[in-house]
């Protein structure tokens, strides 16, 4: 790696380069980023990087942080300093520091921006293409572990953005067949016609919840019949309540499901209760 780094607007020696501990990049991978090849400490394909770069940002209405010819000045300036000839420039920008929300900061937030250069053995790497290298297949799966509690939380921070801009508490996946698979960052939960508590089962491509888990056993204790069974949002909508679980919401009633009313349009009998007993719980147990 080289030995000058570029962030938020100062060269800093490669070793003292730091971004902040809530960098929405560094929290919820809400970034983008872009790879150049250096020849001869020019740019390749430069025009085809920065569009793709621009069109990354604007997906995720990330603003530009500079424009593209200021851009391109630090990126040279950022090789300059490295002095390196044949390598890799690696740019980063993401959407900026904002204490932890899923959802996108409200108002004005500066993305932050890291570049990094690094020097690339071109008679090393014209000695590997002249043999030519292998490769292994693996199933396609970017990403279909959400089992695994990553950071790599963009979708849930989009899914959770558009939830926002609806005037909701949350948003639920649905898979492809239909079915709900869990909220941005809650497990998903409904009380259908006949009482049953319905909620996806965790060989599912969702988070095994913790809360989800106690909420379980606190149901069973209670002797009510839960099914882990998929449901559909239609099926949320005709249930007698619906609600979501996890840490920060604990046992949260769901009184509408894409504008239309779930029961009663009001907070059910069973999720206020089970909140109630979850809380008992969580509070005798907590160490
Ligand atoms: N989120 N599903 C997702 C995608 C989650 O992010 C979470 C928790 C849950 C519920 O898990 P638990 O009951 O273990 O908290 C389900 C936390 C609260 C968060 O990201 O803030």
């Amino acid at each position: 790696m080289g030995r000058i780094a570029y962030v938020n607007g100062r060269f800093v020696p490669h070793g003292e380069a730091v971004v902040h501990i809530e960098d929405r990049g560094y929290q919820l991978a809400d970034a983008v980023y872009e790879v150049w090849a250096l020849f001869d400490g020019k740019l390749a394909d430069a025009e085809g990087h920065f569009a793709r770069l621009e069109r990354s940002l604007s997906e995720l209405s990330i603003p530009e942080p500079m424009s593209r010819r200021a851009l391109t000045i630090v990126l040279k300036e950022a090789v300059r300093r490295n002095r390196v000839r044949d390598g890799l420039v690696y740019l980063q920008v993401s959407r900026g520091v904002a204490p932890r929300d899923h959802a996108f900061p409200a108002g004005q937030v500066r993305p932050a921006v890291v570049i990094t250069v690094k020097a690339v053995d071109r008679a090393a790497a014209e000695a590997r293409a002249a043999k030519g290298v292998s490769v292994v297949t693996t199933p396609e799966n970017r990403w279909g572990r959400c089992d695994i509690k990553t950071v790599g939380l963009l979708p849930n921070a989009l899914a959770k953005q558009k939830a926002r801009e609806a005037g909701a508490a949350e948003a639920w996946f649905v898979d492809e067949l239909g079915f709900v698979t869990e909220g941005a960052s809650s497990n998903a939960w409904i009380v259908d016609g006949e009482g049953r508590l319905r909620t996806r089962d965790t060989n599912a491509n969702i988070l095994r919840g913790v809360t989800r888990l106690t909420l379980l056993d606190v149901i069973r204790e209670e002797g009510l019949q839960v099914d882990e069974r998929p449901f559909t949002p239609d099926e949320a909508v005709a249930a007698k309540e619906a609600f979501i679980t996890g840490a920060g919401t604990l046992v949260l009633p769901v009184v509408s499901v894409d504008g239309r009313k779930v029961g009663d349009g009001v907070p059910g009998p069973v999720a206020t209760r089970l909140r109630r007993l979850y809380i008992a719980r969580a509070k005798a147990t907590a160490i």
